[in-house]
């Protein structure tokens, strides 16, 4: 039986940061940020959007059909609006799935996206009659003029799991490591992340190395049976730097096919940022939407990386026809239509938050778009409103 991801949508708040304004305010060199990080331009959550909010607008692409279907719905979050209660139910009610449906939440840093489509690939196979939806949301936050603010961004992806899919089929191949190492946090006081950045960057590359030469042993593949590699994307120069150790194993025409189809990865993700659990997924509808050069059968890596930390590594076949299921245009149209914000702007909307506390809050309406938004909490309930 095939399973696989048959739709994929994304969303992104509608502002957003340019990074050489913000090199140029934080006093570093425009091109460390363009090059040596490699990104663009950082998407900006104001404090009326949330993973319940991006999760749901994410999933814009659900018929009647599928609402009745979906039998699990599955978040993979690292920014977490509750010790207690799942995002998955707020969103549950947001796209008015089927009452007969379990909902809840899930985390492991970055990797909790990709838990969550593996607990859906295993649902369906359980449940083929049944859909199951993968939303992996995130805001990722670091602090003003901290080492990993030009990392941030905010958005989410959501994935309907299915058997017949339309645009991938996964392969059960999946090679995971899992070890207790401190090199990203969050405590639980904070809505800002910890990170030993250099140590982080060089636990990812030993993660990658590590289950990409396991899966070469345990499946008898190599880098010449995949037509492109999709990478977790903190930042776009971390993929790139990941390629590179697996490129000196094939000849200098496989080498430019697979640059070529990571540097289309990378155009969603330059101009949105970290999505902590979406990067992956986010780096493969960008691939899938603007490479071009792809097609059915081929095979795609990818990997998975969530700190402190889980890697993994697996693929997933192009099915026939999968262009029809994208929306290139749309999410174009998406980030083009941001509006930009000033740095003073910026580190306004940054400041005004929900605060960890019991009092009510007011969410700034100028900052309210579509299609979902969070208006405030009242009571130490949060209040959702579509728009
Ligand atoms: P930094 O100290 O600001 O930057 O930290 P740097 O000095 O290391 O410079 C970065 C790059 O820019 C270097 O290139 C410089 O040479 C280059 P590299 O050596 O890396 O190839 N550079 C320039 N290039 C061109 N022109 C110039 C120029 N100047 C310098 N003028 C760091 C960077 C990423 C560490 C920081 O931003 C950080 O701490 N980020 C957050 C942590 C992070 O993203 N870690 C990634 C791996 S862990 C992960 O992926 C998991 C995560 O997503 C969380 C989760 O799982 O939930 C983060």
């Amino acid at each position: 039986m095939k399973i696989g991801i048959d739709q994929i949508g994304m969303a992104t708040p509608a502002f957003y940061l340019d990074l050489i304004e913000l090199a140029q305010a934080r006093g570093d060199e425009p091109e460390k940020y363009t090059i040596g990080i490699g990104q663009d331009q950082q998407a900006v959550a104001p404090s009326s959007q949330d993973i319940v909010t991006l999760g749901a607008s994410a999933a814009n692409f659900l018929s009647a059909t599928d609402r009745e279907q979906i039998g699990l719905i599955v978040v993979g979050t690292e920014t977490g609006i509750d010790a207690s209660k799942a995002s998955a139910l707020y969103i549950h009610d947001l796209l008015e799935l089927s009452p007969w449906c379990r909902a809840l939440e899930i985390k492991e840093a970055c990797y909790g996206g990709t838990a969550a489509l593996m607990m859906a690939r295993d649902f369906i196979a359980a449940h083929p009659q049944q859909k199951a939806l993968v939303i992996a949301a995130d805001i990722a936050r670091y602090g003003l003029a901290s080492g990993g603010e030009v990392t941030q961004g905010a958005g989410a992806v959501a994935m309907l799991v299915s058997t017949s899919p339309r645009l991938l089929a996964l392969q059960d191949d999946s090679v995971v490591k899992s070890g207790s190492i401190m090199d990203f946090w969050r405590p639980q006081y904070t809505d800002l992340a910890l990170a030993k950045g250099k140590y982080s960057t060089e636990q990812y590359l030993a993660f990658f190395q590590a289950t990409w030469t396991r899966y070469q042993v345990e499946t008898g593949l190599d880098l010449n049976d995949f037509a492109a590699l999709c990478f977790h994307l903190p930042y776009t120069k971390m993929g790139l730097k990941a390629l590179r150790t697996a490129l000196p194993a094939v000849d200098e025409a496989k080498q430019a096919a697979l640059k070529a189809h990571f540097e289309a990865s990378c155009q969603y993700s330059r101009r949105i940022g970290n999505l902590y659990t979406g990067s992956l997924y986010l780096g493969l509808l960008s691939m899938l939407e603007l490479d071009g050069h792809l097609q059915a059968g081929d095979r795609i890596g990818l990997f998975s990386y969530g700190s402190g930390a889980v890697g993994e590594f697996f693929s997933a076949e192009l099915q026939p026809g999968f262009e029809q299921q994208l929306h290139a245009v749309a999410h174009q149209h998406l980030l083009d239509s941001r509006q930009r914000l000033a740095v003073a702007e910026y580190e306004a909307v940054f400041t005004d938050k929900v605060p960890y506390g019991p009092k009510d809050y007011q969410a700034n309406s100028k900052y309210f778009a579509g299609p979902f938004v969070l208006t405030g909490v009242t009571d130490q309930e949060r209040q959702y409103q579509r728009l």
